[in-house]
């Protein structure tokens, strides 16, 4: 069946890809985005990959009256929330601007949810919700910490969905935890363009490949890991994009809400990353190695079963096609959207 769907944070990275997924199934879709991490360049790469099947409100989350008359003007029937500040370092030293950014769209956007009569909702957290694990892989069950303002405001955000899922059973709640998305889409049309300098592994890989920056910094080669250096779960951003289907596909087939891990299972480390960027793009990475970065753990991979077993999703891409698809993006677009006419 063929829905519209209201994305939240719709021109941003992983916004942009889940808003292609979603018309290429057949999908109508309303971005709703205030352009504070994105650009408006966006929406005609979008143009060229699906076509018109979207509409453009350039409007800030928290505006009730904007949100009002999203749900007044289009038919939605679900809504993916991916609108929020996400810098670690920047959310320690700006915990206000976080909390109210990330806790108001989130309230504002589930009051007027309320009021339109629309419960689907798939919210975007993220695996900083686990904070240091006590062992991997990770389920969701494990227990839950913070680390930054940015880690808080998702466990909280996530504390007030578990309240609205206990206030009542019309709600239909996914809570998607990502490991690190990574990678572009194929066309190399759409990808991720941070602001500044990049804090995230593979945007600075991708970023010395094209000579903008002099060297990678790898952060510490003597962790309990086997080749030393930190290991993550890295998950290309259209097959995270396909789990957000898989999750509206869930809610509406099951009816109840549900929490889940979305990565691949497999733990790779910097080292890994960055070799396997230059052999298959054949690029150089000059690099160093550095001290460690403040606040990071040794490693971190998802437990992928629940994904698997209840949306009966799991990620298809490997790391190749991860660091492939990255650097079409980047070589074709170095300075990300502010190349486009
Ligand atoms: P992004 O910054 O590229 O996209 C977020 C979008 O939201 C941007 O386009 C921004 O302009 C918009 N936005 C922010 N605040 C807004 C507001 N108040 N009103 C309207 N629009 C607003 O980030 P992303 O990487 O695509 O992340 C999307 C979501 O996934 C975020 O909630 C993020 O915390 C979460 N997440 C991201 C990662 C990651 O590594 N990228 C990992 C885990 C979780
Ligand atoms: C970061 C965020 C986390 C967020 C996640 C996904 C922090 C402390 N945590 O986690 O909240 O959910 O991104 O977006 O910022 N590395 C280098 N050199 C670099 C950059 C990174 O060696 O220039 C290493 C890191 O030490 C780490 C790995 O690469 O071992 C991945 O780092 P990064 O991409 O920043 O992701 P996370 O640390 O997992």
């Amino acid at each position: 069946m063929h829905n519209t769907i209201l994305i939240t944070g719709g021109t941003g990275y992983i916004g942009s890809h889940t808003a292609v997924e979603l018309m290429l199934q057949g999908h109508r879709v309303v971005i709703m985005d205030n352009l504070c991490n994105s650009s408006a360049q966006v929406l005609g790469r979008l143009r060229q990959l699906c076509g018109d099947r979207f509409d453009f409100v350039q409007a800030d989350v928290r505006n009730a009256a904007a949100l009002d008359a999203v749900f007044t003007s289009y038919p939605i029937d679900g809504v993916i929330h991916f609108a929020g500040l996400k810098a670690v370092g920047e959310s320690v030293a700006q915990p206000l601007r976080y909390f109210d950014n990330n806790l108001g769209s989130t309230t504002a956007l589930l009051l007027a949810m309320a009021k339109a009569g629309v419960h689907r909702l798939v919210f975007s957290s993220s695996a900083t919700v686990y904070g240091d694990p006590d062992q991997v892989p990770i389920t969701e069950q494990a227990r839950l910490q913070v680390t930054s303002p940015y880690g808080r405001t998702k466990l909280v955000c996530e504390e007030i969905l578990r309240d609205l899922m206990a206030a009542g059973a019309h709600w239909q709640i996914a809570i998607l935890r990502y490991f690190n998305p990574v990678g572009a889409h194929p066309s190399g049309l759409i990808g991720e363009a941070p602001n500044g300098v990049p804090n995230n592994l593979m945007p600075y890989i991708a970023q010395v490949a094209v000579g903008q920056r002099e060297y990678l910094s790898i952060f510490g080669q003597d962790y309990p890991t086997p080749d030393g250096t930190g290991v993550r779960d890295y998950i290309h951003v259209v097959d995270l994009a396909q789990g957000h289907l898989a999750a509206l596909d869930y809610l509406a087939r099951e009816g109840q809400s549900i929490t889940v891990n979305l990565g691949t299972g497999r733990g790779i480390s910097v080292r890994e990353m960055m070799e396997t960027f230059s052999r298959v793009n054949h690029v150089h990475i000059a690099h160093r190695y550095t001290d460690r970065r403040p606040g990071d753990v040794a490693a971190c991979w998802a437990d992928t079963t629940l994904a698997r077993e209840r949306l009966g999703w799991q990620a298809q891409l490997g790391v190749e096609r991860m660091c492939e698809d990255t650097w079409r993006w980047q070589s074709r677009n170095p300075r990300g959207y502010s190349d486009s006419a």
